[in-house]
Order: structure tokens, then C-alpha cells, then sequence
């Protein structure tokens, strides 16, 4: 009996690093590491400061120990101690980037040896930050298996990552930091911020502050221009992307709490008129447009594309006003539709022509949410995946948010307790993939999963986002592992992962009782379990 669990036991440690990379080549020796704090990092090349800044973060999370000194890790002095890992770095660029737009951008090379010699070829401090965040897995049981290791890495899709809400709730900076910290170790590398919305507008803006100042949650629930660039610079250092939102023409009650910007917001909803949407026919509206945009493309100019929202403008809010169907009379607007897509067009002149923005455009899409879109915007989906082939035509790039089983917050009740949606689970999770219908001519960037803000605060942030989304972007990094492991193995990355987490100070959900994390073999042979098994309540696959 003993022998057979150490068996299985050597047989678990064998790979199970998450998410898996995409080749590698692997020896048969064990290698324990004796002097943890010894670690070094070295180069041919004098590292700037933000790649000094990574090497920081990992280094504190690769010792956990205060008493390991960072700068002696930089030193070239006790090169040669057995048993201590010795990086050498070698970047073809170490010029600081803040997004990218290529897999090949994300991808290294890794050998180990036996003497714990670590060689990193990496295009960049992006691609670097993957690199040692495997090094990390494969060493952090304080030895290293399968000596010596070459492993070529590079993920599968270029965008993967998740979506955070500071409007329903605000979610202070330091969240927004622990979340940046938590992608990186899931090697997701975007974090969309939806940073307004109908119940507040935390963004402290140049000429019109009083939209936040009115519709703040209390005195110092907003971000300021500062915050803006920290929170950029934090992440462009450990490879995540920011893309921000601001969403409109509905979506934003928030904007109209002052007496004086009252007007452009027609407000709506069936009981307490909690939602807002822009009156599109008002010059007050494009005067306080051209303002946002203008302090959005200062604000956020480091970022790759600039989220426009664009979803669920409501019919019944429009017909409240009847001016508003005057003014389309006299602009030959037929529908609201039409009405919505002359708002489109101006917003997008004001960026290209009044801001000068060069940036491109993301606007969420559904089935039923089908404005026209120019060839270079970014349509973020988030309709079911199966869905696309209502959209097959259209060339754009795409992101995938399937509402099912991609929101975080589906299945936990909406803002008043009503049910919405159901809960969709971490195997949910792991039967997707981005994979678009026959005939679909767009190109899929990749996915990201949303944490809208109802019924999320700092509180539970980690537990609702994590580790649904370390799936996410075991997915997006390397589809191809589903067909070549067991479901049971992919189960035990997830435990370790879940450990991994837990060490590192985010409270994420667990996917399983205790029991079964320790025996995933037993607990998870099949993705779809038998007819038996007295847990299978849902079994079919999303369609
Ligand atoms: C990525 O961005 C660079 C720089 O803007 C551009 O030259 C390149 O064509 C882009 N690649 C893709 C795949 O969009
Ligand atoms: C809004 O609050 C900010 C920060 O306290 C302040 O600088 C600004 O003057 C306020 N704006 C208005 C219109 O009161
Ligand atoms: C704010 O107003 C000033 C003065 O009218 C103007 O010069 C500036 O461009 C405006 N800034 C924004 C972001 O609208």
C-alpha cells in the first residue's frame, strides 16, 4: 500500500506546472535545493530598473523570508554554492513595454541543469516574468525534478485575462495591486478595469470632477490621475495590460448627480430609476464626451486599446423623451438603433479627430447587441462562444466573455437579490474553450472572465475571481493540455495552484473538500463522472 502511493505520489510531481507549458524535455534526476536565500540573478547585460523590479517581486515571493536580501542576489560573489539556484538572463530587448499584441512576445526559453543553472532567453521583461514564474513553480518544494530540463513556452493567445467592477463597488488600489499580483502567477496578462458605470464614477476627472464628487460612495472612493499612472507602471512591470472602460451611452446615471449635467442623462428602470443613459441629441452631451475622451486618452496614453462599453441602451429609455424623437425626425434618424449608431459615430469622430487618439476601440457585443463596427475596433463578446456564427462575417478581432460559463458573478443573485443566472462552476470553467464556429472569419485574440461589481467587494474579490480564472488561463496559455494529460492530473495542478494562492495570501475559493484535493485520482478520473456517482447534477456540456 505505502509503495504504491509513493509511486503515485512521484508519478503527481512528475509536471505540474499551470499553466502547462507548451514543449519541454525532461531528464530524470532530482536536485534539492539547500540554500534558498543564495539565489542569484545575473546577465551579461545591466538590468534597468524595471526589470530590477520584477527580479524583486519574484525574488520575494520565491524566498518568502525578509532575511533573504535582494541586492545579494544581484552580487557576483559565492557564485558556486551547491544547492542554490543561479539565473542567467538574457533579454534581446530590456526596453519597458506596457502591453503586447503577439504570442511571441510572451514566449522564452528555460534550461536547468543539474548543477540548478538556470538559462533564460526572453524578448523582454514580459516574456521573462513567465520564465521565472516557471522557475518558480518547479522549485518551490525546495528541489527540482526532472534534471536537466529545456522547456520552449509560448501561449496559445495573446489576451487572457479578467475584468474588475470599481463602480458597483470601489475597489481601493491595493486590491487592484494583489490582482495585478494574482494574474501574474497564472501567467494572465490583462486586466480590464470597468471603471464606471450607472452607481458611481471613481474617476477623478480634469474639468468635470464633479460627476465623481456627486456620485463617490464616500470621500476618498475614486482614483486620481496619480493612481492611474502607478497602477499602470505596477502592472507593465510584471507583464498585465490595463485596458480601461468607460461605458456609454447607457450604463451611466452616475454621470448626471450634479444639477448642472443633469440633463444629458435620461434616467430609467422599472422601480427606483436606478439606471442612466446619455440623451444622444443633447450638445451638453458631446461638450462633457470630448472632456472624458480627452482625459481618457491622457490619462491611459501608455495603453495598448481604450474600452468604449456600448452595451444594453434601452428603447423604453430613449422614448421617455420627447425631444429626443423630434430630433430624429429632423436628422432622418428611422430607429433608435440608428439613433445609438449616430452616437457611435460621433463619439469615435471626437476620438479621432478632437482627441487624436490613435488608439483603437473595444465595445462589448451579444447576439442581440449588433451595431456596425469599423474594421479596426475590437468587438468583445460576450455572448456565447457558439454564438459567433451570428457575426461570422465580420473580420475584427475578437475577445471572448461568454456569459456563461466566463461571468464570475453568474449564479450569486443580482443587486436585489434576485436570482440571475447560474452559478457556473469550476468544471464550467474547464469545458470551455475558444473555439469558434465553422465559418467564423474573425480573429480571436483570446478571453477574459468578468467580475461584475453587484455583489463583489475587496472582501471577496480573490474568492469569486480564483480559481476559476487560473483555468481561464491554464486555457488560453495552452489548450492542448486537456488532450494530453488525465483529467485527475489536471485536477492536481489545480490543487497546487489552490495552494500556491493560499501561500501567497489570496483567499481563494477551493475547488474541492480537503479530502479530494489530496486524492484527485481517486476524486476526478473523468471529466464527465458516471452515471453513479451521486454528484453529477450537471453534466452536459455548455452549448
Ligand atoms: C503589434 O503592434 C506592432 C506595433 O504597433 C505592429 O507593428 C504589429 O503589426 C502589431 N501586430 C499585430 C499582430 O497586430
Ligand atoms: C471634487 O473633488 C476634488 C478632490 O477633492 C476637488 O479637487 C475638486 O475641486 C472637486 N470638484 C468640485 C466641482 O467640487
Ligand atoms: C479643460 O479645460 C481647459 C480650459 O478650457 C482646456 O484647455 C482643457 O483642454 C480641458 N481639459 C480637458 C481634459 O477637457
Amino acid at each position: 500500500m505505502k509503495l504504491l502511493l509513493y509511486f503515485q505520489f512521484l508519478f503527481f510531481i512528475a509536471f505540474t506546472i499551470m499553466p502547462m507549458p507548451k514543449q519541454f524535455e525532461k531528464g530524470e534526476k532530482t536536485v534539492k535545493i539547500l540554500q534558498k536565500c543564495a539565489i542569484k540573478f545575473l546577465s551579461e547585460q545591466n538590468f534597468p530598473d524595471h526589470v530590477l523590479q520584477l527580479l524583486r517581486h519574484y525574488h520575494e515571493l520565491m524566498t518568502l523570508d525578509s532575511e533573504c536580501k535582494f541586492e545579494e542576489s544581484l552580487q557576483k560573489k559565492n557564485l558556486n554554492l551547491e544547492g542554490s539556484l543561479k539565473f542567467n538572463i538574457n533579454l534581446e530587448s530590456d526596453e519597458q513595454i506596457y502591453w503586447v499584441n503577439e504570442t511571441k512576445q510572451e514566449a522564452y526559453r528555460l534550461e536547468i541543469d543539474e548543477n540548478l543553472n538556470i538559462n533564460i532567453n526572453a524578448p523582454n521583461h514580459w516574456a521573462l516574468a513567465r520564465a521565472i514564474d516557471t522557475v518558480n513553480q518547479l522549485t518551490e518544494n525546495n528541489e527540482v525534478v526532472n534534471l536537466p530540463l529545456t522547456i520552449y513556452d509560448e501561449p496559445a493567445y495573446v489576451y487572457r485575462g479578467v475584468m474588475v467592477d470599481t463602480a458597483r463597488h470601489f475597489l481601493p488600489l491595493k486590491t487592484l495591486e494583489r490582482t495585478i499580483d494574482a494574474l501574474v502567477i497564472n501567467k494572465l496578462n490583462v486586466l480590464h478595469w470597468h471603471i464606471t458605470d450607472d452607481e458611481s464614477f471613481p474617476l477623478l476627472l480634469t474639468n468635470y470632477s464633479q460627476i465623481t464628487n456627486t456620485s463617490k460612495f464616500w470621500d476618498s472612493a475614486y482614483f486620481t490621475k496619480q493612481d492611474v499612472s502607478y497602477i499602470i507602471e505596477y502592472a507593465s512591470i510584471r507583464g498585465v495590460q490595463i485596458i480601461p472602460e468607460i461605458d456609454s451611452p447607457a450604463h451611466a446615471q452616475s454621470w448626471g448627480r450634479s444639477p448642472e449635467l443633469a440633463e444629458m442623462i435620461i434616467t430609467c428602470g422599472s422601480t427606483i430609476k436606478q439606471y442612466g443613459q446619455f440623451d444622444p441629441t443633447m450638445d451638453l452631451t458631446y461638450e462633457v464626451l470630448k472632456s472624458v475622451m480627452q482625459d481618457l486618452n491622457d490619462m491611459f496614453a501608455k495603453v495598448q486599446f481604450i474600452h468604449f462599453g456600448g452595451d444594453e441602451a434601452s428603447n423604453s429609455c430613449f422614448d421617455q423623451r420627447p425631444s429626443i424623437k423630434q430630433f430624429m425626425t429632423e436628422h432622418g434618424i428611422a430607429t433608435y438603433f440608428d439613433l445609438q449608431v449616430y452616437y457611435r459615430q460621433r463619439q469615435k469622430d471626437i476620438w479621432k479627430n478632437y482627441v487624436k487618439s490613435s488608439k483603437r476601440v473595444a465595445y462589448w457585443y451579444n447576439k442581440n447587441d449588433l451595431l456596425p463596427a469599423e474594421d479596426d475596433d475590437i468587438i468583445h463578446w460576450w455572448g456565447l462562444t457558439s454564438q459567433l456564427i451570428d457575426v461570422k462575417n465580420r473580420k475584427n478581432d475578437f475577445i471572448l466573455s461568454d456569459s456563461q460559463p466566463l461571468y464570475l458573478n453568474a449564479g450569486v443573485g443580482n443587486a436585489f437579490g434576485d436570482s440571475y443566472n447560474s452559478y457556473q462552476t469550476w468544471k464550467d470553467f474547464y469545458k470551455w474553450s475558444p473555439q469558434p464556429p465553422d465559418g467564423f472569419q474573425g480573429n480571436i485574440l483570446g478571453g477574459e472572465a468578468p467580475l461584475w461589481g453587484e455583489t463583489n467587494n475587496q472582501n471577496t474579490h480573490f474568492q469569486n475571481m480564483f480559481l476559476r480564472s487560473s483555468i481561464l488561463g491554464d486555457t488560453l496559455w495552452n489548450p492542448n493540455s486537456k488532450q494530453n494529460e488525465q483529467f485527475w492530473e489536471f485536477t492536481q495542478r489545480l490543487s497546487e495552484m489552490e495552494d500556491r494562492m493560499n501561500k501567497y495570501g489570496f483567499p481563494v475559493s477551493p475547488f474541492t473538500h480537503d479530502y479530494c484535493k489530496r486524492h484527485t485520482k481517486l476524486c476526478f478520473p473523468t471529466l464527465y463522472a458516471d452515471q453513479e456517482d451521486h454528484n453529477i447534477i450537471n453534466q452536459k456540456p455548455i452549448e
